[in-house]
């Protein structure tokens, strides 16, 4: 998989992909991640990529020509499936979505800065609009790496044990259940017998059980989808 992600501040998402398991998915040839800075496609020698709105109000807007310029370079070198544009207003993003994308094979993402980005580049070029959540982030930087995060481990051979992605909380609609390691028992809390019984199906089912609780619990709405 191939993702490219435009952004006026791209050294916000440099870490990320630099280190742990994205880092080695990209060194496995995996995922490859490309960032473009916006700055690179200016309009002028001051490198601006942004100006007031039309109709006045408060905050600065992507122009639409340093955008339509970097999207249309891309496009020229591969086909996308999709091109991302991260916002508030997108739809929220769950494991249904990062599932989904991570069957594509080139991706772009583009982050908004400041107040948005001219809306003609949303109705040319944008074919999928996604939030990380019901709250307002500086920009969409953080939001591309946390959907870039979500859907490169899902790849296969990302992740060493390519059960645990199938296992994870929300798969199967359900929260994950209590997980333990060593010791037997840390200052008086026990880990639970069942789980030392050596009997995967007891284990099985008591972690199902448990999941269905934590998951009635903490999140009844993912059990009315099920
Ligand atoms: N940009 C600013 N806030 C955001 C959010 N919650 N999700 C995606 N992109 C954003």
């Amino acid at each position: 998989m191939r993702i490219d992600i435009i952004s006026a501040v791209p050294d916000l998402m440099e870490s990320p992909f630099r280190t742990s398991i994205l880092k080695r998915a990209m060194e496995k040839g995996l995922a490859e991640v490309h960032f473009h800075n916006l700055r690179k496609y200016a309009l002028n020698k001051y490198g601006q990529i942004d100006d007031a709105p039309y109709g006045g109000g408060a905050g600065m807007v992507l122009m639409v020509e340093p955008l339509d310029r970097c999207i249309s370079d891309l496009k020229a070198e591969r086909d996308y499936d999709e091109v991302i544009y991260l916002t508030p207003d997108g739809e929220t993003l769950n494991q249904r979505i990062a599932n989904t994308l991570s069957i594509k094979e080139n991706i772009i993402m583009l982050c908004g800065h400041y107040k948005g980005i001219d809306q003609r580049v949303r109705d040319m070029h944008i074919t999928r609009e996604i939030s990380i959540g019901d709250y307002v982030l500086t920009g969409g930087e953080l939001a591309a790496c946390v959907l870039a995060d979500s859907v490169i481990r899902l790849l296969p051979g990302v992740l060493n044990d390519e059960q645990s992605a199938l296992t994870d909380s929300f798969q199967d609609n359900l929260l994950a259940p209590p997980i333990y390691t060593r010791p037997e028992v840390y200052k008086g809390l026990k880990v639970p017998s069942v789980l030392l019984s050596g009997n995967p199906k007891v284990i099985e089912d008591w972690e199902h059980e448990q999941a269905l609780n934590i998951t009635r619990t903490r999140r009844p709405d993912l059990l009315e989808n099920k």
